[in-house]
C-alpha cells in the first residue's frame, strides 16, 4: 500500500449559532473517514474552519451591541469545544476572518479578473431605506405574487411552492427593520459561470461526484449556468474587493477560500509544503465533505474558482443527507433540535458517532436519528456486543492468570476469519460505507460471543483439570475483541484509547494480524455504560423551547437545516396585528372534522403534503398543505383534523386544492394540525 498525501474537509460552520445534531452527522462523517486514511498510514490532514462573514453575522453582532469580530471570536470557542467534546479530531481548525484568508480571496479575485472572467454590471435591488442597507433576499418578507398567501419568504412561498425574486413580492417588509424596501442600483462585481461550462462538466463526469449529484448538475447544465454575483454593498462583514471601496466579497466567496487559508496556516506552523498539495498537476487528494444544500456552490463555482485561478480542483465532494429526528425536521417545540452542548452534558459522544457510523452510507439520503432505536441499537450493539466479549474474559485473566494472555491462539481459524474481514472492512470504510462496515464488524461480535457462549469460562474455571483451557478461551476471546476494537477505532477513537491502555498495546493496521501471546494486559474498567433513557428525555427536555418564537435573524439562503427553525421565527419590528369580525363573518366559514385517509410527499414540492381528507357524507377533499417539515406524511394517516371547507378551490402546479388544513405554529418544522377531541368525527361542523 502505497502512501498518499490527502486533505480532508468539511463545510465551515456559520459562526453565528450554535453546533447542534445536524452539523454533526457531517463532521463525525468526515472524521471517521480522515481517521481511517491516517490508520492506514497516509499522510492526510483534516482541517476546517468557522464562516465568519455575511449579513447575518453583521446583524446579529448589532443585534447583541457587540462587533462582528467579538461575537465569532466566541463562536470560535465554542465551536472548538463542541467539537472536542466529540472527538472530532481536526488539525486545524480556523476562520474566515483571517489574514490568509483575505489574501487568497485577493489573489484568486485578482488572477480571476485577469483573466477577464469578472465582469461589472449594474442591478437593481431591494434597499431598506431606514437602515441603509440592500436586503439578501431571506431578509425581506412579504405576500406571495402567486397564491397571495401572507407573510411569505422573500424568494419562495411555504404555501404553494411557488419560487421568485424579492422584487416581484407584494407588500413587501423589510425583516431588519420593518420598513419598505425600495428598490436602488448599484455595481455588482459577476463571476462568469458559463464560460467554465464545459470544464465542469467534464469535471463533473470523472467521478468526483456521487451519481445523485451528478445527475442534479445535469439538469443544471441543461438549463443553463448562470453568472454569479460575487459582491455586497457596505455594510457589509466580510472582506473588501481589492480596488473597489466600498464594495465587499459575497461571504459565499471567500467561505470555500476558508479551506486553503485553514490548509495554508497549518502548513506554516507544521513546516508542510501547500504548493504541493494545492499546484494544478498535485498528485495529493483533496476531498471535501458536505451536506446536499450546499452542492451547487461546492461542485460549480469552487471548481470553477479554482481552475480559474491556477489551483488543483479536489478529487470529490461527498454530499450527505439531512439529519431528522424520530422521523421528522429537528424541531425546538418538539425538543429535538438539539445542540451539541445539550447532547454533551446529558450522553456519551461516542454514542452518536456509533449510531451515525452504523447508518452512513456513501448516498445522500437523509439520516433519522430515532432516539429509541438509538438507545437501542447502541445498547445492543456496543454495550451487549462487543463490551461484553472483554467483561466475561477480562476478569478471569486478572484473577486467575496474572493478567497474562496465554501461550497459544485457542482457534487459528476464528481469529484468521476476523484478521481476513480486514480487507473488506477497510475498503467499506475507504467507500464511505461505514453502515456496512458496521453491519460486518458486529457480524463478527456476534460470532465472538457464540465462541465464549459455546465455551463458557466460567464453567471452565470451576474445574481445576481445565485451567488451560479457561485460559486460551479467555485469551482468545480478548483477541477477537481487540480485532474489533481495532476496526471500531475510527468510530470509537476515546473507548479504543481506553482499549488500548487495557489491553496495553496499540490498535494498528501495522500489528493487527499478530495476536496477542503471553502479553500482560491491564485490570479492566468498564467502557462504555448503557445508554440511559433518562438521559435521552432529559436531553429532549432540556432542548424543548417552551416559549413564543423570539424575533432573531434568519439565516442565509443555504444554510445548513437549522434554518427551518430559525427563519420561521417571526420578523423583528413585525407583530401580528388582527382586525376584528362580525359573528356573521366568522359563520360563513365552514369549519369541518376531517379525517386524514391519505397523505403523501408531492414530488418538486419540498414543503408540501397531498391529503385526501374525508368530510363526511361519502365526500373527499384533496388537500396541499405546506407542513412536510413538520410531518413524515405516513405519521398523519388516519388522523383526524379540521379543515376550511368552503375555501375557494385553488388550481397549484401540482394539482387542484379543495380547501386548507388548520395548523397553528410559526411554519416551517414547527406546525402542529389541530385535532379534533374523540368523539368527533368525520363531517361534524365545527361552530
Ligand atoms: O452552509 C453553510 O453552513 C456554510 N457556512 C458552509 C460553507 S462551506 C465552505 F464553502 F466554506
Ligand atoms: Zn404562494
Amino acid at each position: 500500500m502505497s502512501q498518499r498525501k490527502i486533505l480532508i474537509t468539511s463545510a465551515l460552520p456559520y459562526a453565528n449559532g450554535p453546533i447542534h445534531l445536524g452539523h454533526l452527522l457531517e463532521y463525525i462523517q468526515t472524521d471517521i473517514w480522515s481517521r481511517f486514511q491516517k490508520a492506514r498510514g497516509h499522510e492526510c490532514y483534516y482541517v476546517c474552519a468557522d464562516d465568519a462573514h455575511g449579513t447575518p453575522i453583521m446583524l446579529k453582532a448589532q443585534q447583541q451591541g457587540i462587533a462582528p469580530e467579538q461575537m465569532i471570536a466566541q463562536t470560535k470557542i465554542e465551536h472548538e469545544a463542541d467539537f472536542a467534546g466529540f472527538a472530532i479530531g481536526f488539525d486545524n481548525y480556523y476562520s474566515t476572518h483571517s489574514e490568509e484568508n483575505r489574501e487568497f480571496a485577493s489573489l484568486i479575485y485578482q488572477r480571476l479578473d485577469q483573466a477577464g472572467y469578472i465582469k461589472r454590471k449594474t442591478i437593481s435591488q431591494l434597499y431598506d431605506p431606514q437602515k441603509n442597507m440592500f436586503l439578501p433576499d431571506r431578509f425581506v418578507k412579504g405576500d406571495c405574487p402567486k397564491c397571495g398567501a401572507l407573510d411569505q419568504n422573500g424568494d419562495s412561498c411555504d404555501v404553494c411552492g411557488a419560487t421568485y425574486s424579492p422584487t416581484d413580492v407584494k407588500n413587501p417588509r423589510s425583516v431588519v427593520s420593518g420598513a419598505t424596501p425600495v428598490l436602488k442600483d448599484s455595481e455588482h462585481y459577476f463571476f462568469d459561470l458559463p464560460a467554465f461550462s464545459q470544464m465542469l462538466q467534464e469535471w463533473t463526469r470523472s467521478g468526483a461526484l456521487q451519481e445523485e449529484m451528478a445527475n442534479k448538475l445535469q439538469e443544471w447544465f441543461t438549463d443553463g449556468l448562470q453568472m454569479w454575483d460575487i459582491s455586497r454593498d457596505a455594510p457589509y462583514f466580510g472582506f473588501e474587493i481589492p480596488g473597489a471601496p466600498g464594495k465587499f466579497f459575497y461571504v459565499w466567496l471567500d467561505a470555500p477560500i476558508g479551506y486553503l487559508a485553514s490548509f495554508k496556516n497549518y502548513c506554516d506552523t507544521n513546516n508542510i509544503d501547500f504548493d504541493s498539495f494545492w499546484r494544478p498537476d498535485s498528485a495529493a487528494e483533496v476531498y471535501h465533505f458536505i451536506g446536499k444544500d450546499i452542492i451547487y456552490f461546492h461542485s460549480l463555482f469552487w471548481p470553477a474558482m479554482l481552475d480559474g485561478a491556477g489551483f488543483r480542483k479536489p478529487n470529490a465532494v461527498y454530499a450527505h443527507g439531512f439529519v431528522t429526528v424520530n422521523g421528522a425536521k429537528m424541531s425546538k417545540s418538539r425538543g429535538t433540535f438539539i445542540k451539541a452542548r445539550t447532547y454533551l452534558d446529558n450522553l456519551n459522544p461516542e454514542y452518536l458517532r456509533y449510531y451515525f457510523a452504523s447508518k452512513l452510507t456513501s448516498g445522500i439520503t437523509d439520516l433519522d436519528l430515532n432516539l429509541d432505536d438509538f438507545t437501542q441499537k447502541v445498547n445492543a450493539d456496543l454495550v451487549g456486543k462487543v463490551v461484553n466479549i472483554a467483561s466475561r474474559c477480562a476478569g478471569f485473566i486478572s484473577k486467575r492468570f496474572d493478567g497474562k494472555l496465554s501461550a497459544t491462539v485457542a482457534e487459528p481459524a476464528l481469529l484468521q476469519e476476523f484478521v481476513s474481514a480486514g480487507d473488506s472492512i477497510a475498503d467499506s470504510f475507504e467507500k464511505r460505507e461505514f453502515a456496512r462496515a458496521i453491519r460486518d464488524i458486529m457480524a463478527l461480535a456476534d460470532k465472538a460471543n457464540q465462541y465464549i457462549d459455546n465455551k463458557a469460562p466460567w464453567v471452565l474455571v470451576k474445574d481445576d483439570a481445565r485451567q488451560q483451557e479457561a485460559h486460551d478461551v479467555c485469551s482468545m476471546g480478548l483477541n477477537l475483541f481487540r480485532v474489533l476494537m481495532h476496526y471500531l477505532k475510527p468510530v470509537l477513537p476515546v473507548m479504543a484509547g481506553d482499549v488500548e491502555a487495557f489491553l496495553n498495546t496499540e490498535l494498528s493496521w501495522q500489528n493487527y494480524q499478530t495476536p496477542l501471546l503471553n502479553h500482560v494486559i491491564n485490570p479492566f474498567k468498564a467502557l462504555m455504560q448503557r445508554v440511559d433513557p433518562v438521559k435521552v428525555a432529559a436531553m429532549v427536555e432540556a432542548s424543548t423551547d417552551n416559549l413564543q418564537a423570539t424575533p432573531q435573524t434568519p439565516a442565509p439562503a443555504g444554510a445548513k437545516q437549522a434554518k427551518t427553525t430559525e427563519k420561521s421565527a417571526a420578523p423583528a419590528g413585525r407583530e401580528p396585528v388582527s382586525d376584528t369580525i362580525s359573528i356573521e363573518d366568522f359563520a360563513k366559514i365552514d369549519l369541518r372534522v376531517a379525517r386524514i385517509v391519505s397523505a403523501s410527499a408531492v414530488e418538486g414540492a419540498d414543503k408540501l403534503v397531498q391529503l385526501q381528507l374525508d368530510i363526511g357524507e361519502g365526500e373527499t377533499r384533496q388537500v396541499f398543505a405546506g407542513i412536510k417539515a413538520a410531518y413524515a406524511p405516513e405519521d398523519l394517516i388516519g388522523r383526524s383534523t379540521v379543515m376550511v371547507a368552503n375555501l375557494a378551490p385553488r388550481k397549484m402546479r401540482f394539482g387542484l386544492s379543495e380547501g386548507m388544513v388548520l395548523a397553528a405554529g410559526p411554519g416551517g418544522g414547527d406546525l402542529f394540525i389541530l385535532s379534533p377531541d374523540d368523539g368527533a368525527l368525520p363531517g361534524m361542523r365545527v361552530k
